[in-house]
């Protein structure tokens, strides 16, 4: 069956659709050894030998999909809601059917991995595996730094105390009377960076995950998503504690 160029080279997780067009145009794709700059240009997946920075691509229907998300605000992290409120997987249109792995809550923004593969979702959910996160959280007034000790060291939330977490404060916006704060932990209790922030009287403005283990979303707009690197599928599934 013929397919578009670019959408073979996504589908077979090389990136995005976007990015596979870019990748046409700046001649890194050959189709039976020619260099292919023509966007649109049709090949046969099951005879065509289609090469991207010299290296074959093959077609890996079978082998799994992840996903990171820039979630903007407003999207729950579920499969199907309930409300019929807007899902995570309303933005992204795939023919996968993919899972988020963890979650954000519907007012949080940032990354979040989508994928298919059950095994990376156990295992990077896994409390005995879990990788580090990073939030940026803006809170209304200023933090004291005993109270950046605090969160530092472990607050008490329900019947829990916090494990030892990274916390710096990077802005101070006296003007809007607002606290910007980045906090790196390691643990995924429901709601657990809002709770650490009432636990030391906080109220929080806003919050966004910038980060799953060193992967950032900063070059994703909100919204948007790019397929993970087989780097990054590794880094996730071979950080450890
Ligand atoms: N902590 C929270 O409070 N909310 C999230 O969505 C993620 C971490």
């Amino acid at each position: 069956m013929e397919i578009r160029l670019q959408k073979y080279l996504a589908d077979c997780g090389v990136a995005s659709r976007r990015k596979c067009e870019e990748y046409i145009l700046e001649g890194r794709v050959k189709v039976n050894g020619q260099v292919v700059t023509t966007l649109g240009t049709k090949v046969d997946a099951d005879t065509d030998k289609i090469e991207y920075n010299n290296v074959l691509i093959k077609d890996n229907k079978n082998a799994f999909t992840y996903i990171l998300l820039n979630k903007p605000i407003g999207y729950v992290t579920t499969v199907e809601d309930q409300f019929n409120r807007d899902t995570v997987l309303d933005l992204v249109k795939t023919s996968k059917r993919l899972v988020p792995v963890g979650r954000l809550d519907m007012y949080t923004s940032g990354a979040l991995i989508l994928t298919d593969d059950g095994d990376f979702v156990y295992k990077v959910t896994h409390p005995k595996h879990e990788i580090n996160k990073t939030y940026i959280v803006t809170v209304k007034g200023t933090v004291e730094k005993e109270e950046i000790e605090q969160l530092k060291n472990g607050v008490q939330i329900d019947e829990y105390t916090t494990k030892p977490a990274k916390v710096k404060i990077i802005n101070i916006n006296e003007e809007k009377n607002q606290t910007r704060v980045v906090i790196t932990i390691h643990e995924g209790r429901n709601r657990q960076v809002r709770k650490m922030c009432e636990a030391i009287g906080k109220t929080v403005i806003a919050l966004h995950r910038s980060k799953i283990g060193e992967i950032d979303v900063k070059d994703i707009p909100l919204g948007k998503w790019r397929y993970l690197t087989e780097d990054e599928v590794k880094h996730i599934t071979n950080s450890k504690l």
